[in-house]
């Protein structure tokens, strides 16, 4: 698989994971110095339109990650043609998509998930220190990630 261009994570509610999943490949992808396109998007409509859980915010804030300046959005269509990879967070989400892809023509995503080994637990029902369990899985991930698009350059 050659670096990817883009990349969309996917989560429920775009409030928890894939915003943070976005915060944390962002700022490596700078660090490391890969001009790739990253966003995030949710499955449901829920909280369209809302800043990430503040438990995310703050989370990420205390491991260097800003999180306040993104805002929910649903996955559309036009992301299967947009995006060269699609990540779902876990095997839910990675169902819905596959159900969402099926109805759109010629899509052009490769559909992942995000940890290979794994799914990404949804923090959302839990508390502070879940958070702090879905950053460290999330950060281990994203460096596996970089290490091998590295690998390639
Ligand atoms: P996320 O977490 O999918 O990681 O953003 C959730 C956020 C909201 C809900 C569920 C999961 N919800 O049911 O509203």
């Amino acid at each position: 698989m050659i670096t990817p261009k883009s990349i969309l994570f996917v989560c429920l509610g775009n409030i928890c994971r894939s915003p943070s999943a976005e915060g944390v490949m962002r700022a490596k992808c700078k660090q490391a110095g890969l001009d790739i396109t990253i966003d995030s998007a949710g499955t449901a409509d829920y909280h369209i339109g809302e800043q990430p859980d503040s438990r995310a915010i703050a989370v990420g804030k205390q491991l260097g990650y800003q999180l306040e300046n993104l805002q929910a959005r649903q996955v559309k269509p036009d992301d299967f043609h947009q995006f060269d990879i699609i990540f779902a967070m876990d095997d839910s989400n990675l169902a819905n998509l596959q159900k969402l892809q099926a109805a759109v023509v010629q899509p052009t995503a490769k559909l992942l998930s995000f940890d290979p080994s794994g799914q990404i637990a949804d923090p959302y029902y839990g508390d502070k220190n879940d958070f702090v369990k879905m950053f460290d899985h999330i950060i281990k991930v994203t460096d596996n990630w970089l290490k091998l698009w590295q690998s390639y350059s």
